[in-house]
Order: structure tokens, then C-alpha cells, then sequence
């Protein structure tokens, strides 16, 4: 399929020739997800440096009935950037800081900034982003909004929908709704910035934000816990959260397959207990006032549940550098993951204290139905969001005659067993091109007939990231 010569002779006098991909070679990267699991086409590749030549451009593409598909950093877990024909748009030339607010607390981007970026521009003000995930690097504001991306901050700051005061958004037509006004108090109407977080590109092209920043962390405390059963990491979990707070910044929980990952690939991450424990929790204290000594006290309530023989072992980070090792081990649980076989990841949600049994559950399925795999977990422990990993061996995986219905027959068997728990089949990555027939079978048909309304609102002729979220309507 090519495109139209004059639609791209009109592409490239909006975009001019840096801002207009049509080579197969230069379209390639954008065409396959970053695990190289699912690949897609596309005519062409735009990549507009500001909102007016992303709006020219869509209205431009739209008209001819040609479908758009938003790309950020190509980082997301659920093949919702993969393009299925169309034309890709890309935000790498947007990425400007268009005004730090430090008494509002406040920074206004182009979409296109990736989270190191953003990281970097809040510290300047002496604040936080507090967003923090594995793809900081390479994954965008927009991509971020676009999946409504949680993480480690989650259960301090929220996701990433609790952090964005406004979206600038290119619509199907060409329109740019601007919602740039950063209010913390606004009630006019429907909110089409929390309309706008989730959306997955299926709303139209977000250009621009308003993000919210937080105190930055002056003194903190970090710990790596061993326990020998997720209910004892819980109960010593939930002592922390009752008695520090939210003084705690984060809080998660690995099992020994998924830490022997990071360290059999990444041997400068170091893990700090001797032996690899069953279950291990990673937290951080933090305060924004200097003073605040957090370890000593962390250090009485965790000798207290040591005693009680709720804790294994356990290790409190004695440097700043310690700590950071601790944090860049969680990070690099998704890259190890790939550099050891074909991991099914899922991003089920229960009630923290249904965790134990919807684990216990998972793994009786997992070893009737699926004997390949090994298990890995990582989880965002006090939000219940429970990556359950299936890892299944290379070689395995090559030979199967249909992945795809491989991956469905994973997911499905586990997302039976977190709804029995009560929980979410997609907590944090969203839904892509890789769970709408989960969605056609796991939600309320009421909730799928209002979202099809408003994506009819803001994309009536359904050319802005088709086929993803949404399940087809029959
Ligand atoms: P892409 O992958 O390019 O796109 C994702 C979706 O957003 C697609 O549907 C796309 O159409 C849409 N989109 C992208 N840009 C725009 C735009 N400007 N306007 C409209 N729609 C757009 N996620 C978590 O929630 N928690 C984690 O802890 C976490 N850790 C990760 C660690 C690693 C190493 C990796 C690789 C990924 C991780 N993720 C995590 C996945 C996360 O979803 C993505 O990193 C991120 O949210 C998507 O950003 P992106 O710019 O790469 O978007
Ligand atoms: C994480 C990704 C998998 O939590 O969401 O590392
Ligand atoms: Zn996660």
C-alpha cells in the first residue's frame, strides 16, 4: 500500500522534509513494539515540531479517510502504538519546556519530552515528577497520559491521571482543544484532560500538558526485605504504611525468579541480602524536610517484626548510591524480563489483602495449564497490582503455531482468577491492541456502550488509533 502522492506532496509542505518519514527503512522502527512481538504497517511516519503542524497534519491525513496513529516512545506493554495501516504520528521533535511555574508548582510541556526529561526540569526548581517506572528514558508525556501509566509513586502521588492539571489535544478533525489552564479549581463541565488520561490515542493526539510536581525528597530511608511468604510481607507492609504514612514513597514486592532475572543479566546491579529470598519488599521512606531521621526509626519497627520471625532478612541502605542501587534493581525488572525468554506479563489488580490467595490461585492454573513456564512476580504491592509473570522458555514459545492465541489463553486463565479475587484485569498498562477482546468479555456492556459514545464525540469517523481499547462493535 502507498500513499496518495498528494497528500504526501501536502505533508511535506506542513511538515517540511525532517518532519516526514515515507522510506521503509525509516518507517521500520516505528511499525513493531519494542519486544518485537507485534508488527503493524504504516504509509508514513509524521513528525510535526509544533501543534499547529500536528493539527495541519492530521486534518490533513483524516480528510482523505486515513487513519492516525499516535506514537510516543514506542515503550508501551500492550501493543497499542503498533500501527495498523494508517499513518504514524510521532512527537520526538516536540519536546520543549514551555514554562516552569514554581509558585504553582506547575511545569507546561510539549508532549514529546520523554520522563527523564521531565525529571530533570522539575529538579531545577528543587521539586519532583514524582512518576517513576523503567521506560523514563524513552517513554513520553503524551505516551504516559495516553496509557495512564502508574509505577513505583503510585501510592503516594497517584497515577499518572492524579499528576496531569491539563492536556493540549489535536483532535480527528484537526480542532485543538486546549486545556492548559493548570486550575487546581475549575468546575466547568466534564474534564476532558481526565477524559484525555487513559485514552490510549483513541481521543486524539495530545500535544501538550500541565503537569503537577511535588516536594522534592530531602532526607529518606530505603530497606530490601526477605520473607518466606507474601502474607508475612504483607502484615510487615502494612505496619510500615500505619506507621509511617505517607511518608512512604514507595513499597514493592519481587519473588525470587523475577530478582534472579535481574541478577543473572545486569551484574552490576547488586542485590543486597546474601541469599535470594521466596519474597522480597523494596521500600522507600522519604520527607521533604531535611531532618527527618527515618532510619532509626524504620530500623526499631523492622528488629520488632524480626523478633516476631515475620522477616527473614533484612538490609537498610547505609549511602545514597546503596539506595539508588535498590530502586535501579526494581527498574530493571522489565529488561531483564526480556533478556530472559518470552514473558506472558500481566497487570491484574485485587485488594492488597486478597494478594496472597490470588497468587496461590494464579500458581495452581499456572502449573496445570501452563507446566513451560515458570512464574515470576512483581507487584506493586500496597496498590494490589500484581505483575503475574508467566516466563516461558524461547525455544517453547518459537515453535508455537499461534502466539497470539497463546498470549489470550495466558491471560485469560489468570484474569478469571483475579476476577474471582474480586480485582482488575489491567491495572496500569491499559488495554492496546492486546486485551480488547478482554475487555468485549470482562466489562460492564453499560460502560463499553458510553465509551463508544464518547469516542463517537471526539472521533466520529474512528481514524484516531482504531482498533485499540475499544473492542470492535458487532
Ligand atoms: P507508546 O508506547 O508509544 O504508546 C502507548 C499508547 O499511548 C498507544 O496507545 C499510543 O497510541 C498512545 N500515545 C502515545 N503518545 C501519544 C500522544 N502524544 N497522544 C495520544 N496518544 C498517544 N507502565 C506502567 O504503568 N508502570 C510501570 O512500572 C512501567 N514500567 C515499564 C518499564 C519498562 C522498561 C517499559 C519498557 C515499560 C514500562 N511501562 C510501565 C509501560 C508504560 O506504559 C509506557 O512506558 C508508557 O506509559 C507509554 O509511553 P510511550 O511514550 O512509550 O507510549
Ligand atoms: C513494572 C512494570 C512491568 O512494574 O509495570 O515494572
Ligand atoms: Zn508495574
Amino acid at each position: 500500500m502507498t500513499a496518495d502522492p498528494a497528500l504526501l506532496a501536502e505533508l511535506t509542505t506542513i511538515l517540511g522534509p525532517k518532519g516526514l518519514l515515507t522510506e521503509a527503512a525509516d518507517i521500520a522502527p516505528y511499525v513493531t513494539d519494542f519486544r518485537g512481538r507485534r508488527s503493524g504497517t504504516a504509509l508514513a511516519v509524521l513528525l510535526p515540531a509544533t501543534v499547529d503542524e500536528a493539527a495541519a497534519a492530521v486534518r490533513a491525513v483524516t480528510a482523505r479517510g486515513i487513519a492516525v496513529f499516535p506514537q510516543g516512545g514506542n515503550t508501551g506493554l500492550c501493543y497499542g502504538a503498533v500501527p495498523q495501516a494508517g499513518v504514524v504520528i510521532g512527537l520526538k521533535r516536540m519536546r520543549r519546556l514551555r514554562q516552569a511555574d514554581l509558585h504553582s508548582g506547575l511545569l507546561t510541556v510539549d508532549a514529546g519530552m520523554t520522563l527523564a526529561e521531565v525529571h530533570a526540569e522539575a529538579e531545577k526548581l528543587n521539586l519532583q515528577f514524582p512518576l517513576y517506572l523503567g521506560s523514563e528514558g524513552t517513554a513520553q508525556i503524551g505516551g504516559l497520559i495516553a496509557t495512564n501509566a502508574g509505577g513505583t509513586g503510585v501510592l503516594r502521588y497517584g497515577a499518572m491521571r492524579d499528576l496531569v492539571a491539563g492536556v493540549e489535544l489535536v483532535l480527528a478533525d484537526g480542532r485543538v482543544l486546549s486545556d492548559l489552564g493548570g486550575l487546581r479549581k475549575n468546575n466547568t463541565g466534564y474534564s476532558m484532560t481526565q477524559l484525555v488520561a487513559g485514552s490510549e490515542g483513541t481521543l486524539g493526539v495530545i500535544t501538550g500538558a500541565v503537569l503537577r510536581l511535588a516536594p522534592r525528597m530531602q532526607s529518606r530511608a530505603d530497606c530490601w526485605l526477605g520473607f518466606a511468604s507474601v502474607d508475612q510481607a504483607l502484615e510487615v507492609a502494612t505496619r510500615i504504611r500505619a506507621t509511617f504514612g505517607a511518608l512512604v514513597e514507595a513499597l514493592e514486592m519481587i519473588d525470587r525468579a523475577e530478582a534472579s532475572y535481574v541478577v543473572r543479566h545486569f551484574p552490576d546491579i547488586r542485590m543486597p541480602l546474601a541469599a535470594l529470598p521466596d519474597w522480597s519488599l523494596m521500600v522507600q521512606l522519604a520527607s521533604s524536610r531535611a531532618d527527618d531521621v527515618l532510619a532509626p526509626q524504620l530500623e526499631a519497627l523492622l528488629a520488632e517484626a524480626m523478633e516476631e520471625g515475620l522477616i527473614a532478612d533484612a538490609v537498610i541502605a547505609q549511602s545514597e548510591a546503596q539506595a539508588e542501587n535498590i530502586w535501579h534493581f526494581r527498574h530493571s525488572v522489565t529488561e531483564a524480563n526480556k533478556l530472559t525468554g518470552v514473558g506472558v506479563v500481566l497487570d491484574t489488580s485485587v485488594r492488597p489483602s486478597e494478594v496472597a490467595g490470588f497468587i496461590a490461585d494464579a500458581d495452581r492454573v499456572a502449573a496445570a495449564r501452563f507446566p513451560q513456564a515458570e512464574r515470576a512476580i512483581v507487584a506493586h504491592l500496597a496498590d494490589g497490582n500484581v505483575h503475574y509473570i508467566l516466563m516461558f522458555p524461547r525455544e517453547f514459545w518459537t515453535a508455537l503455531p499461534d502466539k497470539e492465541a497463546m498470549e489470550l489463553e495466558v491471560e485469560r486463565a489468570i484474569h478469571d482468577v483475579a476476577i474471582a479475587h474480586g480485582g482488575s484485569f489491567s491495572a496500569e498498562h491499559g488495554i492496546g491492541r492486546k486485551l480488547t477482546e478482554e475487555m468485549a468479555r470482562l466489562v460492564d456492556p453499560v460502560r463499553l456502550d458510553m465509551m463508544a459514545g464518547i469516542k463517537a464525540v471526539f472521533d466520529p469517523q474512528c481514524l484516531m488509533n482504531p482498533g485499540a481499547l475499544l473492542p470492535p462493535r458487532g
